[in-house]
């Protein structure tokens, strides 16, 4: 969350903040704001809202940027306080002299600020960031050295943190700090760059140090120095940076959402090609570094995720226990940290996050790679922090995904997860590369990017539904089996970017609660898969109507009952039970579009979420 990017060299540095800061709007866009080093003082511009309002402020100081090529800029996602200028970043001392930009939490930051505040600091602010500034203006007072400053304020913040300061005496300077939150440098001829990601900087260098956990930086236009938290000099590589420059582009498509949703069929070949050649052979997946053995070794397999990518996880789970036959647990990052979890070196771990960089996510790995489990990573940032932690790798390819609201990332994790299975089964028993039911799925995984388009092409019918539903307030949407994890995240879309009260919830569960909220004001949408919970979901929907409630029905085939007892039913087209949530989110993420679309909402960038969440 909140994106830092400095530049320091002979261009105008408000032009590449500003820039930079645009790549960052996914880390958070409710404020947003520059300090821009001139003559003897340092300027600082700040505005609330969308990063429109920062460029509209800037254009009216075009004299001051026009003639500072020193800076530091921040995109907010707020934590402490209101998203209001006020609390916006930069930060600044009693005086101004010194300016900081944080990304993360600093959790002991109430006792810091009663001590500033006896040293006779004031805050302007709410936030936790502020009690930076102040700190390390408190230290730089004792030492008139930024390095040090900095190095002795982090030793005493607990939590969180990426910073990046400047101080009004030392103009040819910017200190960085990290912890726990990312940070590169990037490095130019005779220009520095600083960014939380890649993306912020890539047009100007493809050259970059990844700063480590616990240490300090001095970037000048000309130079690089790193530290240790014991002032030891460090080297650092200087990497080559794995991306182009990107050029965004909605293609024509009103919504990066929607572009993303149809990109769903070129991602499942993306993720299938190089791994799946034909239905009898066997799976190649390159950089899973599990030998025959250590895969016969394993007791049991935790997968840890957040969101969507834990609602993959949950999918991955059916079909690690139906086909490799190993327990598996599947658990919220967040739950899975502060809590005695079990795992041990006969335990595989499978982290999976679409953005490498979910703090929950990351701590959860670092607990149990501690505790010697293997630990594969499925992601989407080959680049990030927790492909850097993992053992093996499962990059997922399905490209820059913009929207917050996660579609074609999950669709590739889902992939992933699939391929992995069968990878772990066929190492297990080598004969099953003959069981007719993993040939069927191979088969219909090679069909299914068609099947996708199929859907994806057709969008006249989830228009309408959406059309018909978008008013109401609240939503349930039912499944069980390996569809139930598809009704969460069909419900986790819908909420996200209409704000609608949606729940995804096991069919079979209804009736012991959540029935008693029905009646016809809460539609509830039923995945109706062919298959072995058919007939019980079924009952299930009948039970809804009997409270009156509006049944909308996903199905993979043509059943006469549907029609007495569904209002609406959205074909997809026939799948196996197994496959069928890689199909039928494709319909729930449509109608979760087209909904917030109808009511006009924010569909890219809905209100509060950010697309890296990097506090836990
Ligand atoms: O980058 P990650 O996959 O680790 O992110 C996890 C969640 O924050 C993310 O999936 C979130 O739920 C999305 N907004 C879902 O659309």
């Amino acid at each position: 969350m909140c994106g830092i990017v400095g530049y320091i060299g002979n261009s105008k540095a408000s032009e590449v903040l500003l820039k930079g800061l645009s790549y960052l709007e996914y880390r958070g866009y409710d404020s947003s704001g520059v300090a821009l080093m001139a003559k003897n003082k340092i300027e600082i511009f700040k505005a609330p809202g969308k990063l429109n309002n920062l460029r509209d402020v800037l254009s009216s100081v075009q004299d001051i940027c026009n003639k500072s090529t020193c800076g530091i800029g921040h995109i907010r996602w707020a934590t402490h306080g209101l998203p209001t200028e006020l609390n916006a970043h930069p930060h600044t001392c009693n005086c101004g002299s010194l300016v900081v930009v944080h990304n993360g939490i600093i959790e002991n930051y109430k006792e810091l600020k009663a001590e500033l505040e006896k040293c006779g600091c004031e805050f302007k602010s709410q936030t936790d960031s502020e009690v930076a500034a102040h700190l390390i203006a408190h230290e730089f007072s004792k030492c008139k050295d930024l390095l040090k400053a900095m190095t002795s304020a982090v030793k005493k913040i607990n939590g969180a943190y990426a910073f990046c300061a400047m101080h009004r005496t030392l103009p040819d300077r910017i200190i960085v700090a990290r912890k726990n939150a990312p940070l590169i440098i990037g490095v130019g001829e005779g220009e520095n760059f600083i960014a939380s990601d890649i993306p912020a900087i890539i047009e100007y260098t493809k050259k970059a140090i990844y700063l480590n956990d616990n240490q300090v930086a001095e970037v000048k236009k000309d130079s690089i120095k790193i530290t240790d938290l014991n002032g030891k000099i460090l080297e650092n590589k200087v990497e080559m940076l794995p991306f182009e420059p990107v050029a965004l582009s909605k293609m024509g498509y009103k919504h990066y959402m929607l572009k993303e949703i149809h990109e769903q069929s070129d991602v499942a070949r993306n993720v299938l090609s190089g791994k799946l050649k034909d239905s009898k052979s066997q799976i190649t997946l390159q950089d899973v570094k599990l030998s025959e053995n250590e895969i016969k070794n394993i007791k049991r397999i935790q997968i840890i995720a957040c969101g969507t990518s834990l609602h993959a996880g949950l999918v991955g789970k059916y079909i690690l226990e139906k086909f490799a036959k190993i327990p598996t647990d599947v658990e919220a990052s967040s739950e899975y940290i502060y809590r005695d979890t079990i795992a041990d070196n006969n335990t595989l771990v499978i982290g999976i996050s679409q953005s490498g960089e979910t703090a929950d996510t990351i701590t959860a790995i670092k607990q149990v790679k501690e505790k010697g489990s293997h630990v594969v990573i499925i992601t989407n940032r080959p680049d990030s922090t927790m492909a850097r932690l993992a053992d093996s790798l499962l990059p997922v390819n399905a490209g820059i995904e913009v929207s917050v609201a996660a579609t074609k990332s999950y669709m590739a994790q889902l992939l992933s997860l699939y391929l992995l299975t069968m990878f772990i089964t066929q190492k297990i028993n080598p004969e099953t590369i003959k069981d007719k039911e993993i040939i069927s799925l191979k088969q219909e995984l090679l069909e299914l990017p068609n099947k996708i388009e199929t859907v994806t092409n057709d969008t006249e019918k989830i228009k309408a539904v959406a059309k018909k539903y978008s008013s109401f307030k609240d939503f349930i949407f039912i499944a069980r089996g390996i569809n139930y994890p598809t009704s969460l995240e069909g419900a986790l879309k819908l909420k996200e970017i209409s704000y609608i009260n949606a729940t995804g919830y096991s069919a079979g569960e209804l009736k012991h609660g959540p029935i008693a909220m029905l009646d016809e004001t809460m539609p509830v949408l039923a995945i109706l898969n062919k298959g072995l919970v058919y007939d019980k979901v079924m009952s299930n929907c009948e039970e809804a109507k009997a409270r009156q409630a509006k049944l909308i029905g996903v199905s993979n085939f043509i059943d006469k009952k549907h029609k007495d007892l569904f209002d609406d039913v959205l074909l997809i087209p026939d799948i196996s039970d197994t496959l069928s949530p890689a199909l039928n989110i494709v319909v729930l993420q449509l109608l979760a579009y087209y909904i917030a679309e109808y009511l006009g909402k924010d569909v890219d960038q809905p209100r509060n979420l950010a697309k890296s969440v990097t506090v836990e």
